[in-house]
């Protein structure tokens, strides 16, 4: 199939859909933007973002700039696209189970204007099989085509890094897979068209790029294909699994360093220093960080699909399973040090005022999905602490309008996002100005002997 003049539908229009619905169309193809949300659509329909990234408000911008973008929450407005790309949130249930149907909702409003050679790609993060045994089945009987036949069905997993100015949607290295070669070869084509980069297959990729990896089994960095590129993986379940289990070694690489941060308290040892010195090594390490907790849409959910897939063909990855419990248990640490550092001042937790700083999942994105702080707040409610909380991203669960106004008369201050304006602040103010006589800081980001100058006790993770 040849690209030119096919007619794109993104399907979901988050933090993933909508920068990939804005690249398409800045890159020249009609883009027709579907989300079920109408308020995310109304917003949209006045040029405005309902996500605060500059990336994303900057890739919008041209995208209505190039006349090619429109959002609806009418699934009828779909019916003449050629590309389907699917981008609707996997999350899991109250079981930590695979949650499977926003994207059955989404298939549904693509099967019924599936024509003959359109493709259809899931984007999503799945568990390996996903594609073959849930999407393909549902499309084929709600289409009466058959996938790889009739239709193209191909898996690229986004990688997208919010808040990251660096690694965007624009750049950064994809892999791709499908249910057939014409499917791979159509996806890898369209993907190269809008990313701009180069097509490598998986297996020249080992070959050509890295001839060292061969020699010294240490110099496969997936970062160091050129940016942009497109990787073509042998089958569409190959493609899930990079996705599914990069993130997961990301998770039990936290969890692992979460446990060398409480190994660091024991030992009184600046795990932030060790972290440093090891990161000196160049090859075969990190570094990753320790801190209150794993939250995010991507690596605190992406290692439940793994595991629930490998639970169901007869493998428990107790591993997983474990470092799934450390990073989900660090809120509790977290307050297990507060209240250490407390007693030490003679407040007890109960009736104490404690500033908690930052909400969302990670630094300078508004993101609170699966954050630790909600497990944070929970711990010290029921404690009975007298809680401040700000987040100058994510303003749902302020009390306080401002950093100075949250810790203003707290003996304690909790940072749960190391968000670059409370860094800011409290490296520039005297905390004894606010009577604050504690700090945890739940992601390591402040100079500790600065703190600890001002004599107040400061502990971070692992420090
Ligand atoms: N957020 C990230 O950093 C990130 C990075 C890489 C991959 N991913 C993966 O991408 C997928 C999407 O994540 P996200 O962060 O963009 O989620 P999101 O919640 O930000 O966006 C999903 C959008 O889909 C819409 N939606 C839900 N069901 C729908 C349906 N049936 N039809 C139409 N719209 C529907 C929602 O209203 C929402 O606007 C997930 O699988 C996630 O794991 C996320």
């Amino acid at each position: 199939m040849s690209l030119s003049g096919k007619k794109v539908a993104v399907v979901g229009l988050g933090y993933v859909g909508l920068p990939l619905a804005a690249l398409c169309a800045k890159k020249g193809y009609p883009v027709i933007g579907l989300d079920s949300k109408t308020t995310t659509v109304e917003l949209l329909q006045k040029g405005q973002c309902h996500i605060r990234d500059e990336v994303v408000e900057r890739l919008l911008a041209e995208a209505i700039a190039s006349s090619n973008f429109t959002a609806t929450t009418d699934a009828s407005r779909i019916a003449d696209c050629n590309i389907y790309l699917i981008c609707v949130p996997t999350p899991v249930d109250a079981n930590n189970e695979p949650d499977l149907a926003p994207l059955e909702s989404a298939c549904r409003f693509v099967a019924p204007h599936l024509l003959k050679g359109d493709l259809v790609v899931v984007e999503s993060t799945v568990f390996p099989g996903t594609c073959e045994e849930v999407v393909a089945p549902l499309l084929e009987k709600l289409s009466s085509l058959h996938a790889g036949d009739d239709f193209y069905l191909a898996h690229c997993p986004e990688r997208v890094n919010p808040g990251d100015p660096f690694w965007t949607s624009e750049n950064i290295p994809r892999v791709v897979g499908a249910t057939s070669d014409e499917g791979v070869d159509l996806a890898a084509r369209f993907y190269a068209s809008i990313l701009g980069g180069d097509i490598f297959d998986v297996r020249d990729v080992k070959q050509s790029l890295y001839p060292k990896f061969r020699e010294t089994e240490y110099g496969l960095h997936i970062s160091q294909v050129p940016l942009g590129s497109v990787t073509r993986m042998h089958s569409i379940r190959d493609a899930e699994a990079v996705k599914a289990m990069e993130n997961t070694v990301r998770d039990v690489n936290i969890a692992f360093v979460n446990e060398l941060a409480k190994i660091s308290d024991v030992l009184e040892l600046d795990v932030v220093d060790i972290i440093d010195g090891m990161a000196t090594k160049p090859f075969g390490k990190g570094p990753f960080y320790p801190g209150v907790g794993v939250g995010g849409h991507c690596i605190a959910v992406d290692p439940e699909w793994l595991k629930a897939a490998s639970k169901k063909a007869g493998y428990m990855p107790e591993m997983i399973q474990l470092a799934r419990m450390t990073n989900n248990g660090m809120p509790e640490y977290t307050v297990s040090i507060l209240q250490d550092l407390l007693n030490e001042r003679g407040y007890p937790i109960k009736g104490t005022r404690i500033a908690v700083l930052g909400v969302a999942y990670k630094r300078n994105v508004d993101d609170p999905r699966e954050s630790p702080f909600f497990k944070l707040r929970e711990i010290l409610h029921k404690k009975s602490a007298a809680l401040s909380v700000f987040d100058r991203w994510v303003t749902s669960e302020n009390t306080a309008q401002s950093v100075d106004e949250c810790i203003e008369g707290a003996k304690a201050i909790v940072i749960v996002t190391e968000h670059s304006d409370v860094v800011d602040r409290l490296s520039k103010i005297d905390l004894h100005d606010f009577d604050v006589e504690v700090i945890i800081d739940g992601r390591n980001c402040l100079d500790s002997e600065a703190i600890r100058r001002q004599n107040v006790l400061y502990r971070g993770i692992g420090r």
